[in-house]
């Protein structure tokens, strides 16, 4: 464990942050806590050296190509590879119910295409049997989706980043044309959230056709957890949500690969849209609401 490298993207707060302060404890070598914010990113890493933690802190600002080659760079330099990489960094749409081109672009340009980009200059340096953890959503299972080619396209075995990206540029279309079905998606509240985390799991699935060399690449649901995400609403605390991410990059068994997981550590079947898991928009309103409503 202790001669382990540990990077976790968007962790100056909320999950990112409770993972690598999970990791620390856990005893991996180094961790990386990484935020777009060098300021946020520094506050957050003097908070855990009070706990007796030790992460170290690099700038990454996950759209941007030239910060992400730069974390790229210093971890060839310094340590040769990385063993663990968590994707966690994310945005939800800027309003909950409605959808616009200009916030879709933006939510797909931070949860999914910033990952194209992670994978070009960070998966080079993944260590044999390294695992990469994509932080999805309940909204990233394919039963978010109802138009049936979608479904068949985004399930079939030998998925290709064509598909998945001919998905997100199809969407994004819609939205710009105004030409969106609602039948095609299960429900329309946080439309974009729900397609860039469709995409991003899908999206696991071919770079683990591609990766080779041992490395597991899974995506995972953290859970409904309060966050600044979620105006602090959620049936999980804070707490509690580093324990799934450290199972999936510690304990569990390393021929898992190319799955979708549960916050309870279970594997859900991703190509199953008759599994009714999707993100169910009344429920998460209602608790949002609340939530405003008592602070
Ligand atoms: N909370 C939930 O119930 C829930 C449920 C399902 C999935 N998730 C997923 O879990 C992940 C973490 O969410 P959270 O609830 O912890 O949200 P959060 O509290 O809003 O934290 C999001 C983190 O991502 C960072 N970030 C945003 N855009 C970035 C960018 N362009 N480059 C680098 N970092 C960026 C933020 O940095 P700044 O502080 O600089 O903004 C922050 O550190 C997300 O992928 C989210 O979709 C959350």
């Amino acid at each position: 464990m202790a001669d382990k490298i540990a990077v976790v993207t968007g962790s100056n707060k909320g999950i990112g942050y409770v993972i690598v302060r999970e990791l620390c404890r856990r005893g991996v070598g180094v961790v990386y806590l990484t935020a777009r914010d060098e300021n946020r990113g520094n506050e957050a890493v003097a908070i855990l050296k009070k706990e007796g933690l030790n992460p170290v802190f690099h700038q990454l600002e996950v759209t941007d190509k030239d910060s992400v080659k730069r974390l790229a760079k210093h971890l060839k330099e310094k340590h040769g590879g990385i063993d663990i990489l968590i994707n966690n960094a994310g945005v939800i749409t800027a309003n909950f119910r409605e959808t616009t081109y200009e916030d879709s672009v933006h939510v797909l340009n931070v949860n999914y295409f910033s990952i194209l980009t992670i994978q070009e200059y960070i998966f080079p340096i993944l260590r044999d049997n390294a695992r990469v953890i994509n932080i999805s959503s309940d909204a990233g299972h394919i039963s978010n989706i109802t138009n049936p080619e979608w479904i068949k396209r985004l399930t079939k075995k030998d998925l290709k980043l064509e598909d998945v990206n001919a998905f997100v540029n199809w969407f994004l279309e819609s939205v710009k044309n105004g030409t969106i079905n609602e039948n095609d998606f299960v429900e329309t509240g946080l439309l974009a959230y729900r397609v860039s985390k469709v995409a991003l799991s899908a999206l696991t699935r071919v770079q683990q056709n591609q990766v080779g060399r041992g490395i597991s690449v899974n995506s995972l649901h953290p859970g409904f957890i309060k966050t600044d995400m979620t105006k602090n609403a959620g049936f999980l605390n804070l707490d509690e949500a580093g324990n799934a991410p450290a199972y999936l990059a510690l304990d569990a068994d390393q021929s898992l690969k190319g799955k979708y997981f549960w916050f309870d550590k279970s594997e859900k079947e991703w190509t199953d849209s008759q599994l009714k898991i999707h993100c169910k928009f009344d429920i998460f309103i209602k608790h949002v609401e609340e939530s405003c409503k008592q602070s």
